[in-house]
């Protein structure tokens, strides 16, 4: 049997390079060998984007051309066409506490960074536990997901964990984080995480001319100010970037090393990184451009249908553990 693989984005935009060097070329790598399903959560973005209903709306078709764009072929499908995920929300609701729900760093960090104040919204405050429940229900074994997502998956196997001791084994599974092996990529602006947010990130979408204009902006090295002084390559973002998108790696380490030594010059290093990145994204552009919206539309329902069935067994399954079946259908 084929390794379970669940993983999804928020579609709250187009997908960048921040979520390729995360999660995306994982999911590329075990497509393959893998029972992959990918999930747009609408529901999750709607917990901190609720005020903006279309702008989640016109993105859950971006991002589902992003992944058919980068060679994505497993089963996309829309959170929200899945109801059995809203059932067994509710159903763990119960074995989360408030106050482990306030330890969540991730959730600890975005509360902070969307200063909602006191008025926190009780579905953004839970998404945590939705998130156990996309997880969960597709028995997903491996989770291919960026390094802030590591609460969730702790949270998910505690969840899954208190489930089994009061309700039985049987039906749910724990799962495991899949990290990147390139790490968090930094945002153009040197910032610790590429996002679309904070305004620094480089588009899987994004044209040749906004490419070339992001590289520009890029923060190297402040003390490297004439090209024969030695240039610092640790904290660089331009050599951060070539890490992930430089094929060459043994080129790449010698000209980290000139570039220490000095005599390298920024202007042609960033040449270099935005020749890599025009070759890297020209043909996803190309790509996307082609796709047509009714078919892409048409690709993520018939994968919500598959993705629906396989949820409402587990739903199954979990009532039955929690003395819920009463015979009807699920
Ligand atoms: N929280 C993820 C993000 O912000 C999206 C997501 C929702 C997810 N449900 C998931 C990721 C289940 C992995 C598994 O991008």
């Amino acid at each position: 049997m084929k390794k379970r693989v669940l993983t999804g984005d928020r579609p709250t935009g187009k997908l960048h390079l921040g979520h390729y060097a995360g999660s995306l070329q994982n999911r590329l790598k075990v497509q393959a060998t893998c029972e992959q399903f990918i999930m747009i959560a609408d529901l999750q973005a709607l917990t901190d984007h609720f005020e903006q209903p279309a702008l989640v709306r016109d993105s859950v078709l971006e991002v589902a051309k992003d992944y058919i764009a980068i060679g994505l072929e497993s089963t996309v499908f829309l959170q929200s066409q899945i109801p059995a995920l809203s059932e067994l929300t509710m159903f763990y609701m119960n074995l989360v506490t408030m106050g482990r729900l306030e330890r969540n760093p991730t959730v600890k960090a975005e509360l902070k960074q969307k200063a909602f104040g006191d008025s926190v919204p009780a579905g953004f405050f839970c998404y945590p536990v939705s998130q156990a429940a996309d997880i969960t229900a597709f028995q997903a074994e491996l989770v291919p997901v960026g390094e802030d997502q590591l609460p969730m998956i702790e949270q998910t196997n505690e969840i899954v964990r208190k489930f089994q001791r009061l309700y039985g084994v049987g039906a749910l599974k724990e799962c495991s984080a899949m990290l990147s092996e390139t790490g968090r990529l930094v945002g153009i602006d040197g910032k610790a995480k590429a996002s679309k947010s904070l305004g620094n990130a480089i588009f899987l979408a994004d044209s040749a001319k906004e490419i070339k204009q992001k590289v520009q902006r890029m923060y190297t090295d402040p003390g490297h100010v004439h090209v024969e002084d030695p240039g610092c390559v640790e904290g660089n973002v331009v050599f951060a970037y070539l890490d992930v998108f430089f094929a060459d790696k043994v080129e790449l380490a010698s000209m980290k090393e000139r570039y220490r030594r000095g005599g390298f010059s920024d202007g042609v290093l960033k040449a270099l990184l935005t020749e890599t990145l025009q070759h890297f994204l020209g043909p996803i552009r190309e790509k996307r451009e082609s796709l047509v919206d009714r078919d892409v539309l048409e690709r993520v329902l018939t994968g919500s249908m598959v993705a629906r069935k396989v949820a409402d067994a587990t739903l199954l399954a979990v009532k039955e553990a929690m003395c819920l079946n009463y015979g009807s259908s699920v």
